[in-house]
């Protein structure tokens, strides 16, 4: 049941489903050196990551095609990925190498198997991971406005829930005063009426907050970035939110990308980026603020999910939570023009919102 009549959360079709077909946040390119690799699990699947001796990253399905043993376990010499079990080699396009214990009469040869591999990409010190049938297209990167090569921080938590709950409480605009309760931040006296106004994203599924003057109530950008700052947020599926503040001088990148490792477990990492100089030494502290922010949002996660537990009916009002009413509804396209075999279609169209926050 539903207040406003919008069927969008009630579709027990899309809920918790993880998105194929789309690049998601694997690392930070700083965890993986030149000749090391590791395990990650993306939607279910084990992808191996690694870099080789070139500085060139690679994605292998992280199962060895013999006996299913995690290659990443195994020996990586910056060429040729070895099985720690019976030694099978392969090179990272996924072409195997060496099958130690077969006679040259003997089939397969090495020549005969291929271990599957992961479209994967580095930008601005992240690593994504392409994870869908691969076509002869791959879809852009996330755009990163004013993010330098490396990132001053990087930070993830795991979050024990479902994609959905994780995503929506990055476009939830109605529980900062209460879940980031903060005196440099927002305090429920400083709640009062807003506009923003919102545009579709072309070309993906998303849609902005247009640009506009950083909020009297966000306080930490006036401090940190001086000035009159200006921001902008972008959403787009299935679960990168970018948040841009300048000055013209300084500014500020903030990246939010979710990572389902499974339907119930979803990694969120949270990257910035900033060019305010001799703010290098803050570091420890921004790092401090961000990971309680992040752990908020988290226990604010899980109370909610220990609520919906009991599957009790929910409400979508207007127009706090018409973000996560678009989440769903292009969500829903995302899953309709994949099956249908079509390019996806964004139907939003530019509005201004209101609320309290
Ligand atoms: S399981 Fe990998 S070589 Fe046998
Ligand atoms: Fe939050």
């Amino acid at each position: 049941m539903t207040m406003t009549g919008q069927p969008e959360t009630d579709d027990a079709s899309l809920q918790g489903v993880m998105l194929r077909g789309a690049w998601y946040y694997a690392a930070p390119a700083a965890e993986i050196a030149r000749g090391r690799m590791m395990h990650r699990t993306l939607l279910g699947e084990p992808v191996l990551l690694g870099r080789d001796a070139e500085g060139k990253v690679f994605g292998l399905r992280d199962t060895c095609p013999h006996r299913g043993t995690l290659l990443s376990r195994g020996d990586f010499d910056g060429r040729e990925v070895e099985c720690p079990y019976h030694g099978w080699r392969f090179a990272t396009d996924g072409r195997c190498t060496s099958i130690p214990s077969q006679c040259a009469d003997q089939k397969p040869q090495a020549g005969d198997i291929r271990a599957a591999t992961y479209p994967v990409a580095e930008a601005h010190g992240n690593i994504w991971v392409y994870v869908g049938a691969v076509g002869a297209y791959l879809p852009p990167l996330p755009v990163l406005p004013d993010a330098g090569a490396t990132p001053q921080l990087h930070l993830c938590q795991r979050f024990p829930c479902n994609i959905d709950l994780a995503v929506i409480g990055l476009m939830d605009p109605a529980h900062g005063a209460f879940v980031h309760k903060s005196a440099l931040w927002r305090t429920r006296q400083s709640i009062h009426e807003k506009q923003k106004s919102f545009s579709p994203v072309p070309g993906a599924l998303g849609w902005r907050m247009d640009r506009h003057p950083a909020s009297s109530n966000s306080r930490a950008y006036r401090i940190f970035l001086g000035g009159r700052p200006e921001t902008e947020i972008t959403y787009t599926l299935p679960s990168v939110r970018v948040e841009h503040a300048t000055t013209g001088r300084y500014h500020y990148t903030g990246l939010t990308a979710c990572t389902p490792v499974t339907a119930d477990i979803t990694d969120v990492h949270h990257v910035m980026y900033w060019n305010v100089p001799g703010t290098t030494l803050l570091r420890p502290l921004v790092r401090r603020v961000a990971e309680r922010f992040l752990d908020q949002d988290r226990q604010a996660v899980l109370a909610m999910q220990e609520g919906l537990a009991f599957a009790p009916p929910t409400m979508l009002v207007r127009d706090a939570d018409t973000q996560t009413r678009w989440y769903y509804r292009l969500k829903r396209e995302w899953l309709a023009a994949q099956a249908a075999g079509r390019p996806p279609e964004n139907s939003l169209t530019p509005v201004v919102l209101k609320w309290r926050s």
